[in-house]
């Protein structure tokens, strides 16, 4: 009880600090970006900046400073960020993200939201490492599209056209647009896992949802042509992440699932993980039509779902718990510590685990820090990038501090 009523009263004191002003909220996280840049490894020189645009999964505040003010969404209230920024920045985690891991093995400060210094972009400088348009719940596909599926939970209404229209008006702003595009290592995406959740969570039939993976598929890559008619070089294209894994899916699909829809190993579903599959094949081929097409440009595929699966098939070696590999670290309690009406951010009715890097989900959708390291090293050390990213940038070093457990 204790440590609970200390732990509230830390969260009270963050939560005052931070709904102060947002404007110091911004100057808190640049400060934070600059001291995350200086301690960084040196510089790779592969990448002058970076360019992002995806969901949650690499979304850096963008969806936060999109909000009304009086209404502070899940992931700009504590516990988000308590593990390594110490007070929520926006990111759907505990800490960082792939993409602030990715920034620190190219040696750039961590990439800034878009919104947040929008109005200084004229004033030239804010972006010039990198800029960042990904919002939490981003979509591939439009509003007008789920619409007329009956398809109307979405968070936000932002899509990757929408990232992709900020991005030209970005570009018509700042200097040497085509220069800084060239330079940039481009990550599109993770996207695509929102265009499946929201409607897996009004269980609409998973057959309907493959029929409109090809539809996704082929934005992301009509995204990645225009990108290269802008200048683009080099693209990292992630995958989405084992949907069947995910806490938040695992409890919604709970009471509707038998024994043998489950992974005997995992405990994930069979079914879901196999959505996951196809969007993540049928992304392979369309990048495997573009890479033919743009021999010249280089654009990698990001098995996040196979670096992630390792986490599940073998936790001990990442240095996850076995008995909460799928539970949440936050969430309002159950088999799977998910509750959708007590969701993570909605303290004290829902709680938070001691020690998140003993788990490899934060809320019940999103990656712990120490999931999202992991990731991060699948992708430089691992065999997780294809073309591997050391054939484009053979001096990119390694995320800090990784250590096999060897339980094994
Ligand atoms: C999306 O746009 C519609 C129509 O403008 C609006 O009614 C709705 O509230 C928006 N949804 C979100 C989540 O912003």
């Amino acid at each position: 009880m204790h440590s609970i009523e200390k732990r509230t009263l830390l969260v009270s004191l963050i939560n005052l600090a931070l709904f102060q002003t947002r404007k110091k909220m911004a100057v808190a996280y640049a400060i934070i970006s600059i001291l995350v840049a200086s301690t960084a490894a040196s510089a790779s020189q592969c990448f002058e900046s970076i360019i992002s645009f995806g969901d949650s999964l690499a979304d850096t505040g963008n969806f936060f400073l999109l909000s009304p003010p009086n209404k502070p969404p899940y992931c700009a209230r504590p516990p988000y960020g308590r593990t390594f920024f110490h007070l929520p920045t926006g990111r759907s985690s505990d800490g960082r993200l792939v993409i602030d891991f990715i920034a620190e093995a190219l040696g750039l400060p961590l990439v800034e939201s878009y919104i947040a210094g929008k109005n200084a972009a004229e004033k030239g400088g804010r972006f010039s490492k990198g800029v960042n348009f990904a919002v939490a719940g981003a979509t591939v596909l439009d509003t007008v599209f789920f619409d007329k599926r009956g398809i109307h939970n979405r968070v936000t209404n932002v899509t990757l056209g929408t990232q992709f229209d900020w991005f030209n008006q970005f570009l018509a702003v700042i200097p040497n647009g085509r220069k800084f595009v060239k330079n940039s290592l481009i990550l599109v995406g993770e996207i695509g896992g929102n265009d499946y959740g929201n409607p897996l969570l009004l269980d609409i039939d998973p057959k309907a949802i493959r029929s409109f993976m090809p539809a996704v598929v082929n934005y992301i890559g009509s995204t990645i042509e225009e990108l290269i008619k802008l200048g683009a070089t080099t693209m990292l294209v992630p995958g989405v992440i084992p949907m069947g894994c995910l806490p938040a899916l695992l409890t919604h699909y709970k009471t509707s699932s038998t024994e043998k829809d489950y992974h005997p190993t995992t405990g994930c579903l069979n079914w879901l993980n196999e959505l996951s599959i196809y969007h993540n094949e049928l992304l392979q081929k369309e990048l495997s039509r573009l890479r033919h097409l743009h021999p010249h440009i280089a654009i990698i595929y990001a098995d996040n779902y196979n670096a992630m699966m390792r986490f599940y098939l073998s936790p001990h070696q990442f240095g996850f718990a076995k008995e909460s590999i799928l539970r949440a670290c936050c969430g309002g309690g159950g088999p799977y510590n998910f509750n959708g009406s007590a969701l993570c951010g909605n303290l004290p009715r829902a709680n938070c685990c001691e020690n998140p890097s003993l788990y490899v989900n934060w809320d019940g959708l999103h990656c712990t820090e120490a999931a999202n390291k992991w990731i991060a090293q699948g992708l430089w050390e691992g065999s997780y990038t294809h073309p591997h990213i050391k054939t484009i940038c053979p001096s990119i070093s390694s995320p800090a501090g990784f250590q096999y457990h060897h339980y094994y």
